[in-house]
């Protein structure tokens, strides 16, 4: 199984002086705190898609993770996240058959979240992502603010990364060059299932300041 982690966004909605995955949460990066849970689901390859700017300091990050034999690579990103997850995607070797992508911003998320998403690609989805109910009421506007519809509040669910899938499959999603803010939804549109499996709450995607404040009390709860 091989991981992208995209982490070339500029977060700017974070308000910080550098890229997200570089801003700091109890003592290490973001990217280094997502690169370690990634590692602790047993991959054999990493790519990590960074800014172009940010290729050195992403290498250092590397360096000091301890990554046993698994390769580790760093590549810089587009300006749109579906670019970023293309680029990482071509730098992948031959052998990686499965694909998780995973946003580095979702840093904290526990490994058995990555091992629910293996397990249903594994046994044959074409693709599998996590998610979680939704507790609001969700409406579809117009471009004017005029409510169209109201979807079944139970129909829905608010979804996380790491998302797997039969690299075949993302490969050629990809291949048909339409942008998404997510690779399921680009699978989607090929036509394949795609499995919802349980996420997890601590697989928040940090994006302003108040979910670093949120990460970094997850992460001093768990000691
Ligand atoms: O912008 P959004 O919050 O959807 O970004 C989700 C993830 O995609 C983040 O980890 C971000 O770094 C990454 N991303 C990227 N390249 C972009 C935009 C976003 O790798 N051009």
């Amino acid at each position: 199984m091989g991981v992208v982690v995209v982490a070339a966004g500029s977060g700017t909605r974070l308000g910080a002086d550098r890229p997200k995955a570089f801003v700091e949460l109890a003592g290490a990066t973001i990217l280094e705190h997502a690169l370690r849970g990634v590692l602790a689901a047993g991959p054999a390859e990493v790519v990590l898609v960074v800014p172009q700017a940010q290729l050195a300091p992403a290498r250092q990050i590397v360096e000091r993770v301890p990554a046993q034999d698994v390769g580790v690579a760093v590549v810089a990103g587009g300006a749109e996240r579906t670019e970023s997850v293309a680029r990482g995607l071509d730098a992948l070797s031959e052998r990686v058959t499965m694909v998780l992508v995973h946003d580095a911003a979702r840093c904290l998320t526990p490994v058995a979240v990555f091992d629910r998403v293996v397990a249903a690609v594994a046994t044959g989805a074409a693709g599998a992502i996590p998610g979680l109910p939704v507790v609001d009421t969700i409406k579809v506007v117009d471009e004017r603010g005029v409510i169209t519809s109201t979807p079944v509040r139970e129909s829905l669910r608010a979804v996380q990364t790491p998302q797997g899938f039969d690299r075949a499959v993302l490969a050629a999603a990809h291949a048909a060059g339409v942008l998404a803010t997510d690779d399921a939804a680009l699978v989607e549109a090929l036509g394949h299932d795609v499995v919802v499996v349980e996420g997890d709450p601590r697989a928040l995607k940090i994006t302003t300041p108040e979910d670093l404040a949120r990460a970094e009390r997850l992460l001093a709860a768990s000691g």
